[in-house]
């Protein structure tokens, strides 16, 4: 069946490879972005190789006009949506003493706020058996260097995602979490020590490298297209077992 599914952050990194992965299967995909019109270009002229239909939408999320036309082009458009992936993320990397309340704003205002308005305002048309899919990292729950301000918006994330599973599973929507370990993409490389963290993250990961956007696509790809919402609420982790060390 060919689905349409709404990927914010969809033109970069993580994002974009769950875009490239879903137009490879036909779907319609609606890739939200801030800023990066080069990225989004760039997608548009790789996705004409492809079956399903790219639609970039260019909208700071943050900007409440700019939620409402982003939101009404996307309802004008479509008939049913079969899928919300939120990639789109930011924030501020300080260590807690010099991180002011405006940082810790701004980054829940892009990483947890405009989700939940995105998704209040586009249910109307998520059809029953649709996934919802937030992307979490391992700071949501534990210790990282200069990752108060995001980690605890990603703690936020995974707690409102908790609320959403038992709360929408009457309309047949299954809502999870997946937490990719560390991946270099641009968000990453903009990190403080950013060498140093990817070397110390391979050397504690069992397989010995990290993990690629491909395989998070894939991994959301197998959760979107499930005809069921009965596994729901759960946090799915691709990390090469980084996790699992004490
Ligand atoms: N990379 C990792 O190691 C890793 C690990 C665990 C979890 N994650 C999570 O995975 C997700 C994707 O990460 P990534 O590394 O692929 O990120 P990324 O490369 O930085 O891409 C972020 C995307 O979000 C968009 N975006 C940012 N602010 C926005 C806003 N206000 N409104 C609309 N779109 C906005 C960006 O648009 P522009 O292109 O216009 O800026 C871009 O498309 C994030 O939630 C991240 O926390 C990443």
């Amino acid at each position: 069946m060919k689905n349409t599914y709404v990927i914010t952050g969809g033109t970069r990194g993580i994002g974009r490879a769950i875009t490239i992965d879903f137009l490879s299967k036909g779907h319609t995909v609606y890739a939200i972005y801030a800023r990066n019109l080069d990225e989004a270009q760039k997608l548009i002229d790789i996705s004409q190789q492809y079956s399903g239909k790219l639609i970039c939408v260019r909208g700071d999320l943050t900007i409440p006009e700019v939620m409402i036309q982003t939101t009404n082009q996307i309802l004008d458009t479509v008939e049913a949506i079969h899928g919300i992936v939120h990639c789109a993320a930011s924030g501020v990397h300080r260590l807690v003493d010099e991180l002011k309340t405006k940082h810790l704003r701004w980054t829940y205002e892009v990483n947890v706020f405009s989700f939940h308005e995105l998704l209040m305002r586009l249910l109307p048309k998520v059809s029953q058996n649709a996934k919802i899919i937030g992307l979490t990292s391992a700071g949501s729950s534990r210790y990282l260097q200069q990752y108060a301000a995001v980690g605890s918006s990603k703690g936020a994330l995974d707690a409102l995602f908790r609320h959403y599973a038992v709360e929408l599973a009457h309309r047949k929507i299954g809502v999870n979490l997946v937490c990719p370990g560390m991946i270099e993409t641009e968000a990453v490389k903009n990190f403080p020590n950013s060498e140093q963290r990817v070397s110390a993250a391979i050397s504690l990961t069992p397989t010995g490298r990290l993990t690629t956007v491909e395989e998070v696509a894939e991994l959301i790809s197998f959760l979107v297209c499930v005809n069921h919402n009965q596994f729901t609420g759960q946090t799915f982790y691709i990390d090469g077992g980084k996790g699992l060390l004490a």
